[in-house]
């Protein structure tokens, strides 16, 4: 990829640079103001992509085309991107750490809580200015699926170590040198009741813009193994198997245990990605001040998450990625027999796993 941007604070502060020292991870929208706007950075080229891309198998879902990459449903506008960034077009880091997950599995909280945790030296958790309390939380941690689905991937590269970066793809979408390892990036995912899941896209859908969408629909895309990023079960046990193998470079965290001791995750956080609390920093109260930051509550009352949207072939508003934050919330919505059906199906799948939904 060519064109990698001059990373400008928006603040007008120093610039951030990959020289060697650690820095990041930086705020990504305080990085490149333009975030997906992009105008003034030359997209890279995905032509070269488009005869694999083709040779995938599509189908359309409710006037959307969606692709079928090594197994995996994604928007067919995603695919060339996913494409560029497994061949080549991400380059990963020793110190990188990935955000994994399934849409709608805690994504925004961990994205947040591990931001705070890793950038707490430069931005105290407590600071009136904390980027979290002016930004959203994907304005803070850069998502790589978009920005290789429009070809500005390459703005990464600029952003100093260690980098903190979400996905939604699955492991074995990713580079090689991330799914064996050697690369010395490190993954955390995020894995969630899979019927408060599809209850929490089905809202999230409804808010920006698919009112007439039923519920049914993404049952049976669950289901069926159809949705995006589906089939879920194949998405989560390729990370939890890779958890298994090597815990130290694939952290596998569960949003209801985030929920039942956020305090706890903060600190495995913490530990996982080489900075632990020190014996001040708890004493100075700086875990409970990171979950304080990232609460639902707290995150859903900045400005910056009551107004604004992500996305660009679609946009998704702020303010819905923060709804009810609970587990067991399927239950308001779907009959015992349907979430019985699905657990099932997950059992059957996930059989002598380990792993239990
Ligand atoms: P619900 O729709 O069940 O409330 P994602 O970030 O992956 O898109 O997931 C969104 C889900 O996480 C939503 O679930 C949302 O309310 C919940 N969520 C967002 N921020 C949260 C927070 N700070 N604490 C707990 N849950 C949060």
């Amino acid at each position: 990829m060519t064109n990698t941007p001059e990373v400008v604070l928006a603040s007008g502060g120093a610039p951030p640079r990959h020289d060697g020292r650690a820095a990041g991870p930086v705020a990504f929208k305080d990085a490149f103001a333009f975030a997906f706007a992009a105008g003034d950075v030359d997209a890279a080229p995905l032509e070269q992509y488009d005869a694999v891309v083709s040779a995938m198998p599509a189908r359309v879902s409710h006037g959307t085309k969606m692709r079928q990459n090594q197994g995996y449903w994604v928007l067919d506008a995603f695919a060339r991107g996913a494409v560029a960034m497994q061949r080549g077009g991400f380059a990963p880091r020793a110190g990188d750490v990935l955000i994994a997950s399934l849409p709608k599995s805690g994504t925004t909280w961990l994205r947040a809580l591990a931001f705070a945790t890793m950038a707490r030296r430069a931005s105290p958790p407590a600071s009136p200015d904390h980027p979290l309390r002016r930004l959203n939380p994907h304005d803070c941690v850069p998502y790589l699926d978009m920005l290789f689905a429009v070809g500005r991937g390459a703005v990464v590269d600029a952003l100093p170590s260690p980098r903190l970066m979400g996905t939604h793809m699955a492991l074995s979408l990713l580079p090689p040198t991330v799914v064996d390892g050697t690369s010395g990036c490190k993954i955390i995912y995020i894995c969630r009741d899979q019927k408060d899941v599809l209850v929490s896209m089905w809202h999230f859908l409804k808010r920006n813009g698919r009112q007439d969408l039923s519920l049914q629909e993404v049952y049976d895309s669950f289901c069926e193994g159809t949705c995006f990023q589906g089939p879920v079960w194949d998405h989560i046990l390729e990370y939890w198997k890779a958890s298994n193998e090597d815990p130290a470079r694939v952290l596998f965290l569960r949003y209801e245990q985030v929920l039942q001791d956020p305090a706890g995750t903060v600190r495995e956080l913490a530990r996982f990605v080489g900075q632990p609390f020190t014996g001040a920093e708890e004493d100075a109260g700086a875990v409970a001040d990171i979950v304080e930051l990232c609460s639902l509550e707290s995150l859903r009352s900045q400005r910056a998450n009551r107004e604004g949207a992500q996305g660009v072939f679609a946009k998704f508003s702020h303010e819905s990625y923060f709804r009810k934050g609970v587990a067991g919330d399927w239950m308001s919505h779907m009959s015992p027999e349907m979430g019985e059906r699905l657990d099932g199906i997950l059992r059957e799948r996930l059989d002598g796993s380990g792993l239990v939904l």
